[in-house]
């Protein structure tokens, strides 16, 4: 196959329609296939990015078994950054009489100049540029078919020929024991000008073994008007596996995550096991990053130059800055990409810290084990190393909040904030009771209970006086 020059083909006049429609027996879930998540995205939206990716003029997403749920998800897959969205639509097949009444269906939603590519909702792993290829080949008029030829073609349709000429797909239940034998198969992708999908699909028929509309008969009736057929054939199959069953979503979510490691090696990143990462959502690193093992970034997460993630760590919609080091078990998460959780220059984080929505670390915080953040913003050098509750809170530069020392926000109704000035030296085993405010440089002896707002410089306890009874006797038991 030779490499074709992919920006030459006009792709403005494309029109994407997506198969959506069937049930998914095999995976025996309430929840329908195509929303099955791959990369914490539902199956559906990867074939929709594709749509996208090749800018398209129009995506048509074909439902029919739970129609509702599918349609209701479309929003939500729309990339709120991108510039050209293509105009989305749904088109209900009910009942399901095969793909070829499938596509019939969505043809209305159609142009008629378009080149129509037909995808599948459940085929997640394709790349842009095997279609751009599949179309580069159709030359944006002829009927384009995406083949492959698996080690074992069982189950798919397959590719007949004469000679070199392509005459007909023949499904596994129709075929031959002679035309079974062939190991050229049709992906499930095609594309092909929309006048002529239409003409042939008005002429399709169910009369095969499956009392169905197969759209691969359309194959046969090019041929009858003598139009040209091509094909584009991959090796690479793993882009045109489709999802039946939890194993194969199993093994397609390992295929994505490699390609993803892969990647991230390119750039330069440290994997300690490219085998032993998840990455769901966008993961930017700058120079000299390295991960260890097992950690899953979720949303959108940057990790600036030199960052350091330890193992088994969960990261969501967070902003690591240079040179910080996440140990070990750290569990962070923004609430959304645009409002991320931020881990400032040099900062060292975990192991078993949690930080949530609204934490933000200055440069060089220390966040120690089995500390928990919220809401709260950490200013430059302030340490609170270990077992802590700083919630809604204003820390100062380089305040000491001593271990199991906790911000009390929450009166039950409201919550309220704690303001720490800078230097502030909170000692172990404090109550802060928010609304409250810790003066400057002071001091807080441990296990203080603060209720009252405390002066800049001082020190402050608010616990009783401990007192020593000399010669006091305990109560002896009585006895035998
Ligand atoms: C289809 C092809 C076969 C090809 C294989 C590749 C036909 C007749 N056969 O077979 O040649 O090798 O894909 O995987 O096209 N769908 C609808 N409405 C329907 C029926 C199906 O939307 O009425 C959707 C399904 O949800 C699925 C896709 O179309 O996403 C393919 O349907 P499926 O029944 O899986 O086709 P295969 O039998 O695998
Ligand atoms: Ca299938």
């Amino acid at each position: 196959m030779s490499n074709p020059d992919l920006s030459s083909f006009p792709l403005h006049n494309l029109d994407v329609v997506i198969l959506a429609a069937g049930k998914g027996t095999r995976m025996k879930s309430r929840l329908p296939k195509v929303l099955h998540p791959l990369a914490g995205r539902p199956l559906l939206h990867h074939v929709v990015d594709l749509a996208y990716q090749l800018q398209a003029r129009k995506v048509v997403v074909v439902t029919g078994h739970e129609a509702a749920m599918v349609e209701a998800s479309i929003p939500a897959c729309v990339p709120s950054m991108a510039s050209a969205v293509p105009d989305i639509v749904c088109i209900r097949q009910e009942p399901q009489l095969g793909t070829g009444h499938a596509v019939m269906q969505a043809l209305p939603a159609c142009g008629d100049d378009t080149m129509v590519l037909v995808l599948c909702g459940d085929v997640p792993l394709t790349l842009p540029g095997t279609l751009q290829a599949l179309l580069h080949a159709s030359q944006g008029n002829q009927l384009a078919l995406l083949t492959m030829e698996p080690l074992d073609p069982t189950g798919y349709g397959r590719i007949v020929r004469e000679g070199d000429a392509v005459r007909a797909i023949v499904e596994q239940k129709d075929a031959t024991p002679a035309q079974r034998a062939i190991r050229e198969v049709y992906c499930g992708i095609l594309a092909a000008p929309a006048q002529r999908l239409r003409s042939w699909l008005s002429r399709v028929k169910a009369d095969n073994a499956q009392r169905e509309y197969y759209l691969t008969d359309i194959v046969r009736l090019a041929v009858e008007d003598g139009f040209p057929v091509v094909t584009h054939c991959i090796a690479d199959t793993v882009q045109v596996v489709g999802v039946n069953s939890p194993a194969q979503l199993a093994e397609l979510e390992r295929a994505y995550q490699r390609r993803v490691a892969d990647a991230l090696l390119d750039n330069g990143v440290r994997l300690a096991d490219p085998a032993r990462i998840d990455v769901r959502g966008v993961l930017e690193c700058g120079q000299d990053v390295s991960i260890d093992v097992n950690c899953i970034f979720e949303g959108r997460v940057e990790l600036g130059e030199g960052v350091h993630i330890g193992a088994h760590c969960v990261l969501r919609n967070v902003v690591v800055e240079a040179g910080a080091r996440i140990h070990p078990f750290t569990h962070a998460e923004g609430s959304a990409p645009e409002e991320p959780v931020r881990i400032g220059t040099g900062a060292l984080v975990g192991p078993f810290a949690r930080l949530r929505p609204g934490a933000k670390l200055g440069a060089d915080v220390h966040v120690g084990n089995f500390v928990e953040v919220k809401n709260s913003t950490l200013a430059e050098g302030a340490k609170a190393n270990h077992l802590a509750y700083v919630g809604d809170a204003t820390v100062g530069e380089r305040v000491n909040f001593g271990a199991g020392s906790i911000t009390a926000n929450y009166d039950g109704v409201r919550k309220h904030h704690t303001h720490i000035g800078a230097d502030v030296h909170i000692g172990s085993n404090c109550v802060l009771i928010a609304p409250v405010t810790i003066g400057a440089g002071g001091t807080i002896g441990a296990g203080s209970t603060v209720t009252r707002d405390t002066p800049n410089g001082t020190l402050t306890v608010a616990r009783s006086r401990q007192v020593s009874i000399p010669g006091w006797k305990r109560p002896a038991k009585p006895g035998p």
